[in-house]
C-alpha cells in the first residue's frame, strides 16, 4: 500500500477518534430506538441522547438544557443568526412584524466563515434586516470599539467567530461581550475551530449563542450543536415534531450525538493533559523549520500570540500555494480556505486583513492535530521547503 500523505489540514476536518466510533456503534446497530418513543427502545435512545447533551454542555460550561443538536456547523450558525433576528422581527415591539418601521440590525465582521456570511445575507435579502460588516486589522482582529460604535437602537445580534479557520486568529470575545451586554444585544460566536483546541467556557466568554462542530473535534461530519443561553428566544428554521426544545424538528441522530458527546469527553481530558501546549510546540516547530530552510521567505499571517495553538498560516515568497502543494503530494494541507480548495482565488480572509492578491495567493494553511508527530512536522517542512526552493 502506498503511504498516505502527512495530514496537516485539521482545520478542514479531523479524523474520527476510534473511541468516538466505538461509542457510536451500538446506536447504529442494536440501539436503534426513536428517542421520542415512550417504550423501552425509545427510553434507551432518549437516555443516550441526554447523556451526550450533558457531555457537550460540560465541555463548554453550559447547562444540558442549553444545548441543541444540529446536522452541521453551518446549520447551527444559521439557527443562531436567522433564529435570533427572526425572533426579534416577529415578537419585538420595536419591529412589530412590519418592515415599514425600524428594521432589525445585525453586526458581523469580514473574516467570518461563509456559513455566517450567508445567514446574514439571507436576512438582508429576504427579511429586510440591515447588516453591518465590520473590518479587521492586519492580524484579522476586530476592535470592540468598532462594535460599540456600530450598535444602534435597532441592533439585535452581533455575530463574531471565536477563532478563524484559516489563520487561527482569536477574536477579543470577552471585550466584545462586555459591549453587547451593556447595550442589551445578543452575541453569537462560531466556535467551530476553538472548541477542543483551547478552553472554551460560555459564561466566561459571556456569549449568548455558540456553535460547536463535531468534525473539527474528532467526531464525524454531520453533527454539531448550538449553545442557546437559557432565556434567549430563537425562531426555529425547521418546524415539526418539537424535538430539541422545539428549536430543530427532526428525529435526532442519536448515534452521531453520542459521538459528539464522547468527543467532548476526550476534548476535556486532552485539554486537561496539556494538549494546547503540545499542539503549539508542533506548530512552532513547523514554522521554525520552514524559516531555517527558507531564510527570509516565510511570513506569518494572523496574530502571533492570540491564535489557535494548532494553526500556522504562512506566506512563502515567490511561489503560489496551490502550485507548491501540487508539487508536494506527501503533505495534505490547504491554500487559503479548504471550503474553496482548488480555486486559485485569493482568500477573502487574507484580503480583509489587507494582503494584496499576489501575497494572498502564496498563503499556506497548515493545521496540526491529535496524532501529528514531530517526525511528521520535520518531514513536511523539508518537503515543502525543497519544493519552494525549486520553484
Ligand atoms: C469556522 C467554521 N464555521 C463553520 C463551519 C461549517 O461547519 P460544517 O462543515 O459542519 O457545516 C466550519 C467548517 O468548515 C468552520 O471552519
Amino acid at each position: 500500500m502506498t503511504e498516505r500523505p502527512i495530514y496537516l489540514d485539521h482545520n478542514a476536518t479531523t479524523p474520527v477518534d476510534p473511541r468516538v466510533f466505538t461509542a457510536m456503534t451500538p446506536y447504529l446497530t442494536s440501539e436503534w430506538g426513536n428517542p421520542s418513543s415512550s417504550h423501552a427502545y425509545g427510553v434507551r435512545a432518549h437516555a443516550a441522547l441526554e447523556d451526550a447533551r450533558a457531555r457537550v454542555a460540560a465541555l463548554i460550561g453550559a447547562n444540558p438544557s442549553e444545548i441543541v443538536f444540529t446536522g452541521s456547523g453551518s446549520e447551527a450558525d444559521a439557527l443562531a443568526i436567522r433564529g435570533a433576528a427572526l425572533a426579534a422581527l416577529t415578537s419585538d415591539p420595536r419591529f412589530a412584524g412590519t418592515l415599514t418601521r425600524t428594521r432589525p440590525h445585525v453586526i458581523t465582521q469580514a473574516t467570518e466563515h461563509p456559513a455566517v456570511l450567508a445567514a446574514c445575507q439571507e436576512l438582508a435579502d429576504l427579511h429586510g434586516v440591515e447588516v453591518t460588516m465590520l473590518p479587521v486589522d492586519g492580524a484579522g482582529r476586530l476592535s470592540p470599539d468598532d462594535v460599540a460604535a456600530a450598535i444602534t437602537p435597532a441592533t439585535v445580534l452581533v455575530t463574531v467567530m471565536h477563532a478563524n479557520n484559516e489563520t487561527g486568529t482569536l477574536q477579543p470575545l470577552r471585550e466584545i461581550a462586555a459591549v453587547t451586554h451593556a447595550r442589551g444585544v445578543l452575541l453569537h460566536t462560531d466556535a467551530a475551530q476553538s472548541v477542543g483546541k483551547v478552553p472554551v467556557d460560555v459564561r466566561e466568554l459571556g456569549v449568548d449563542l455558540l456553535t460547536v462542530v463535531g468534525h473539527k473535534m474528532y467526531a464525524p461530519k454531520g453533527i454539531a450543536a448550538l449553545y442557546v443561553r437559557d432565556g434567549v428566544a430563537l425562531r426555529p428554521l425547521v418546524g415539526g415534531g418539537g424535538q430539541e426544545h422545539g428549536l430543530r424538528a427532526g428525529t435526532e441522530n442519536v448515534a452521531y450525538a453520542v459521538g459528539l458527546g464522547r468527543a467532548a469527553d476526550l476534548a476535556i481530558a486532552s485539554l486537561a493533559a496539556g494538549e494546547s501546549a503540545r499542539l503549539a510546540d508542533l506548530r512552532d516547530r513547523l514554522e521554525a523549520r520552514l524559516r531555517d530552510l527558507l531564510p527570509g521567505r516565510v511570513h506569518l499571517n494572523g496574530h502571533r500570540t492570540e491564535r489557535l495553538p494548532n494553526t500556522l498560516n504562512v506566506r512563502i515568497d515567490g511561489v503560489r500555494a496551490l502550485t507548491l502543494l501540487a508539487a508536494v503530494p506527501s503533505v495534505a494541507a490547504s491554500a487559503g480556505s479548504a471550503c474553496h480548495a482548488g480555486r486559485d482565488r485569493p482568500s477573502p480572509v487574507l484580503t480583509a486583513m489587507g494582503l494584496g492578491e499576489r501575497e494572498a495567493l502564496t498563503a499556506l494553511r497548515l493545521s496540526v492535530g491529535r496524532w501529528t508527530t514531530a517526525e511528521e512536522i520535520d518531514s513536511a517542512a523539508e518537503a515543502i521547503a525543497r519544493a519552494a526552493a525549486e520553484a
